[in-house]
């Protein structure tokens, strides 16, 4: 059993001492392999605000990153980390609490994973989730046993101690989410339960000094009042200011980036996509001139995307960008390939062999910005997840000079892609680039389906071009996840006037979705689909007939390559 070391929630007596600095945190990794060369990198890592942090442990559970999100919605920093990080990797965020996260296991599993004692000896309070309120329970002298029959779903919640400051603003009953086995069959000394459902006697526990366990996920969208009940902890319980704001964010962003850099030069592989967009910006913002960015046209692009890109950073922004129109030497490559992987494979290796040329014509250069996001850094440390089977390569565009030592400047690896929208819009970016849908790197090549040739990226140029012009039309385009085009390798009859026709089948897919794990086909209105699909058959050479994709994520992809 773990001592705790606490006297009350905010006793600040017995806290391990933290430090109100913002840290950089330093990494050193080395780069994905992307194509054939592994270029060597140095990274420094570009944080934002963090005088006051929740901590999350991650013990597994499919939705843990959802816990950061939710706290970070209330404006508080919080980083989700593996369950064993040491306690020197914690202190410089400055912890006002941790979370411990759902997970797989069972407590009571050989070598099940449990807190570091330094959760407890800290004196901040902690909020265990589901597994995490098993594991308080075991570490603080509880007994855990398998449950009866497993709780999975909706339940609801009833508030026997209503006067627990987690309970604020809540109403005495309340719907939640349950997906557990085992049950906490005693609690451990000085806890009591706070609430209970049917099945649950112990839905909520806690100690009265800032130690609380939760039977449900409050971090789901199924537990309504879920939020409320994290924003209780985090600001009742943890006591926290709420300093996380994306204006915040872009100002002390900006002054690190100048002290990183100094007089160096950075440069940046801009794709027109948002988070290439608003990396660009932001450095662009902190160091003007000493930014650089590389746009290669892939020849894959939509139509007018190119141009548009250019106008906007070259033109409107005023930043220096070496434009590269590669689109022979990419189409070259493609030629007489179908397979999607070899595809993919192509396109990666090739854009880096561009991208080191135009590098290398710039001279003297120190960093290299990436628009990697918060969720691909957790992808890449999480210590319980388990590595998923491969379906796909992304090469993601940002390919790195072989051979070129290179510090790496990632100023948005610790934001979610919806916090970058904001800082887009708080850098005065269009409405149209921040609300912009993702567009692979592989661009249309994984929408044209066989061999990709000039005449049917024109074909499906056309038809994408007009139902994104409908979609924007008929004011859906920010409401889909993506939208688009794809033009299959078959082709079918029909008839144009007194002719027979034999032409291209075109694919319209729609999804809606939070994060691209997982999507759902749109439900379009038919007489939108009905004018795509006219519009499609009647302007675009080549096309004779129009289908919709009705499948979700999983089982298809959103891509179909
Ligand atoms: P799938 O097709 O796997 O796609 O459901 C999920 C999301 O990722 C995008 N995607 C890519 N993005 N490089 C990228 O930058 C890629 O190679 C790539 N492949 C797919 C896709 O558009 C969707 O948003």
């Amino acid at each position: 059993m773990v001592k705790k070391g606490r006297k009350s929630p905010q006793d600040e007596s017995h806290r391990i001492s933290t430090t109100d600095d913002i840290e950089v945190s330093t990494y050193l990794e080395i780069a994905k392999e992307i194509g054939g060369e592994q270029p060597t990198v140095t990274e420094e890592a570009v944080s934002g605000a963090k005088r006051e942090a929740i901590i999350v442990l991650d013990f597994g559970s499919q939705y843990n990153l959802l816990i950061a999100r939710r706290v970070r919605e209330s404006q508080v920093y919080c980083e989700l980390l593996p369950h064993d990080t040491p306690w020197e990797k914690i202190a410089p965020l400055n912890p006002r609490g941790f979370i411990l996260s759902g997970g797989p296991a069972s407590v009571y599993a050989q070598n099940a994973p449990l807190a570091p004692s330094y959760v407890y000896e800290s004196g901040l309070p902690v909020l265990g989730i589901c597994y995490g309120m098993q594991v308080i329970t075991k570490q603080l002298g509880g007994q855990v046993k398998p449950g009866t029959k497993r709780e999975y779903g909706h339940a609801v919640m009833h508030i026997s101690q209503v006067d627990s400051p987690l309970f604020a603003g809540l109403p005495e009953s309340t719907p939640v989410w349950m997906s557990h086995g085992d049950k906490i069959d005693e609690l451990p000394p000085d806890f009591v339960s706070l609430a209970y459902t049917e099945n649950s006697p112990n839905a909520v526990i806690g100690d009265g000094k800032g130690i609380f366990g939760l039977q449900f996920h409050p971090e789901v969208v199924h537990t309504p009042e879920g939020k409320t009940i994290l924003k209780n902890f985090i600001y009742r319980v943890c006591g926290c200011q709420g300093n996380w704001t994306i204006g915040n964010f872009v100002n002390e962003s900006i002054q690190r980036i100048r002290e990183q850099v100094g007089d160096g030069s950075v440069i940046n592989a801009l794709s027109g996509g948002v988070d290439s967009s608003v990396v660009a910006t932001l450095i662009h913002r902190a160091i003007g001139d000493q930014l650089t960015c590389i746009f290669v046209n892939n020849g894959l692009l939509r139509r007018e995307e190119a141009d548009r890109t250019l106008k906007v950073f070259k033109n409107n922004l005023g930043m220096n960008i070496v434009y590269k129109d590669a689109t022979d030497r990419f189409l070259d490559r493609l030629k007489g390939v179908v397979d999607p992987e070899e595809k993919r494979k192509i396109i990666g290796e090739e854009f880096i062999r561009v991208f080191e040329e135009e590098a290398k014509r710039i001279g003297k250069v120190d960093f290299l910005a990436q628009g990697t996001l918060y969720p691909d850094v957790i992808e890449s440390v999480s210590s319980v997840s388990t590595a998923s089977a491969k379906i796909k390569s992304h090469h993601n565009v940002g390919g790195l000079p072989a051979k070129m030592v290179l510090t790496l400047l990632e100023p948005l690896r610790y934001l979610f892609k919806d916090e970058v929208r904001l800082v887009g819009k708080e850098l005065g970016l269009p409405e149209e680039m921040v609300w912009r849908q993702p567009f692979p790197g592989p661009g249309l090549a994984i929408r044209c389906i066989g061999e990709v040739t000039r005449e049917k990226l024109e074909i499906l140029r056309s038809a994408d071009f007009i139902l994104m012009n409908e979609i924007k039309k008929a004011k859906m385009y920010n409401q889909l996840w993506q939208s688009f085009c794809v033009l299959t390798d078959v082709r079918s009859v029909g008839v144009m006037g007194d002719y027979r026709t034999y032409g291209y089948l075109a694919a319209v897919r729609a999804v809606t979705s939070d994060d691209a794990m997982t999507a759902d086909w749109a439900r379009l209105p038919y007489d939108l689909l009905a004018r795509i699909s006219n519009r499609i058959v009647n302007e675009v050479d080549g096309v004779n007939r129009v289908v919709y994709d009705i499948t979700s994520k999983p089982p298809s992809t959103i891509e179909w390559e």
